[in-house]
C-alpha cells in the first residue's frame, strides 16, 4: 500500500495542547482545489511521481486521494495560474520509489524552497525531504519527517 499523506493534516501527528479546547469533533483538512492548465496531465503527474491510485472524477475535478483521506482535487483554470505549495508526508520506501522516478524522468528537483540546492535532498528532522514541480509549476514536496520532528 502507498502511503503518502498531506504533511501535518492529521490531527495524531501533532497532538492538542494541553489546555486546549475540549470538544469531541475533531478538525481534519477534507480536500483542496489545485488550479491547473490539463487536469489529466497534472493528476498523472502526480499519482505517477507519488505510486497514488488514478485520480477519479468528481464533476469538474480530477480528485487525486492521499492515504490520510485528504484530497487534491484538480480543476483547470484558464487564467494565470498562481503557483501552490503541496507537501507529502512519505514512508521511507515510498520516499525510495518516488524519488527513483524523479530521477528517471530526469525532473530538476531541490533540497529547499527557494530552489538554490539543484538536484539535491535535505535531511531536516533526521528524515529526507525534496521539492519538485508539477507541469504547472505547483511547488510539490516530499518528506519522511514532518516539520519539527525531529527535536
Ligand atoms: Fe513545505
Amino acid at each position: 500500500m502507498t502511503r503518502a499523506i498531506v504533511a501535518g493534516l492529521t490531527t495524531g501527528l501533532f497532538p492538542r495542547p494541553a489546555g486546549g479546547k475540549n470538544h469531541d469533533m475533531s478538525v481534519q483538512l477534507n480536500h483542496t482545489i489545485v488550479s491547473c492548465r490539463d487536469q489529466q496531465k497534472s493528476a498523472a503527474f502526480l499519482t505517477g511521481i507519488l505510486g497514488l491510485p488514478p485520480a477519479t472524477r468528481f464533476g469538474r475535478f480530477l480528485v487525486v486521494q492521499a492515504d490520510n483521506g485528504v484530497s487534491l482535487d484538480f480543476a483547470e483554470a484558464s487564467g494565470q495560474i498562481t503557483a501552490q505549495h503541496y507537501a507529502f508526508l512519505v514512508g521511507e520506501r515510498e520516499f525510495d520509489e518516488a524519488f527513483g522516478r524523479i530521477r528517471e524522468q530526469d525532473l530538476p528537483y531541490w533540497a529547499d524552497p527557494a530552489r538554490t540546492q539543484r538536484q539535491a535532498i535535505n535531511r531536516r528532522d533526521g528524515g529526507r525531504g525534496l521539492y519538485f514541480e508539477d507541469p504547472d509549476g505547483h511547488l510539490l514536496e516530499i518528506i519522511t519527517r514532518p516539520y519539527g520532528s525531529g527535536g
